[in-house]
């Protein structure tokens, strides 16, 4: 650990981000390889004829900053992890980086199952790095989840992760397209969940660089019009669900009617548009039979 006075902190702090780039891919910078967490940074508000403790020294914070600005690449995988609702995960150019949107996804499975001590059986569908399975898993101990990806790359990094939040072993990774690694749990599921790819191609092709370079396209691109992968999930999810088994989907700002329309069509009952926290439809859930 490095001891620097607050005060020349501050001032490196202000030059950096003259520089350019947003403040909240700072504090990512700052709190992941720094060990400077955003509650840290209010006490130097307090106290700012202190001292400070960083993990590595400024001109090493200040040439990865350099690299984010430089070549667009997300902080996040130059830091190599990101926070996403309380957990702290790795992430590499294998795995979509957790998107603060995505956190309440995991509220909507609050609001259906609202007792954390009901031993339930889920299953996510395309999980990347984990975050949506190992907060379930995390959130019900006595409950078992299942998630699959089809990039082993992606699922070594998820399977980590989840190493490294717990000691729990009620989360298993399988490897394939979309239910098929779940045969074997047909009819078994309470719920599913699936932040699928839903980017239409069009809107893919004009992605900002620092998405489109450096995230994988399998966790962006769904297909023309960015249905083709919610439509194989919903069309097979009657199968793998329990009579009244939830599906919760999250989707493109504009596309919750559409999925509305094909859950309805699949006899999915309860069908609902849940928006995220800046009013856009993100979420279409829906309860089968
Ligand atoms: C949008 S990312 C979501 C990742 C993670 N669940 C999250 O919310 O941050 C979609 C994920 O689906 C995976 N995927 C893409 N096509 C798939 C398929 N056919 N079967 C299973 N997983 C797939 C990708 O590898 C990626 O990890």
């Amino acid at each position: 650990m490095l001891s620097i006075s607050v005060k020349e902190f501050l001032f490196w702090k202000k030059k950096q981000l003259s520089k350019g780039g947003d403040y909240q891919s700072f504090a990512v910078l700052l709190e992941c390889l720094g060990g400077i967490t955003t509650s840290d940074q209010n006490l130097m508000r307090i106290n700012p004829q202190g001292n400070i403790y960083l993990k590595k020294n400024l001109d090493y914070l200040g040439s990865i900053w350099d690299n984010h600005l430089l070549e667009s690449r997300p902080i996040q995988y130059l830091c190599g992890v990101t926070f996403w609702r309380d957990l702290k995960l790795k992430v590499t150019n294998k795995v979509l980086i957790p998107r603060p949107e995505t956190e309440l996804i995991v509220d909507i499975v609050f609001n259906i199952f609202e007792k954390r001590s009901q031993k339930l059986f889920f299953a996510e569908l395309g999980t990347g790095s984990g975050a949506i399975s190992i907060a379930l898993a995390l959130a019900y101990p006595l409950s078992d989840v299942i998630a699959t990806d089809i990039d082993p790359g992606a699922l070594e990094i998820a399977t980590n992760n989840f190493k490294n939040s717990s000691n729990q072993t009620n989360l298993k990774f399988y490897c394939g397209n979309w239910w098929t690694p779940f045969e074997s749990f047909k009819g078994k599921i309470d719920l599913a969940i699936s932040n699928p790819p839903y980017i239409p191609r069009d809107i893919y092709e004009r992605l900002p660089k620092e998405v489109k370079e450096f995230e994988p396209k399998i966790a962006l691109l769904g297909g023309e019009d960015g249905l083709k992968h919610i439509k194989e999930i919903i069309q097979k999810a009657p199968l793998f669900l329990k009579e009244k088994g939830w599906l919760i989907l999250e989707n493109h700002f504009d596309q919750g009617e559409k999925i509305k329309k094909l859950l309805i069509k699949s006899k999915f009952k309860s069908v609902e548009i849940v928006n995220d926290l800046s009013g856009i439809g993100r979420f279409t859930i829906g309860r089968y039979k």
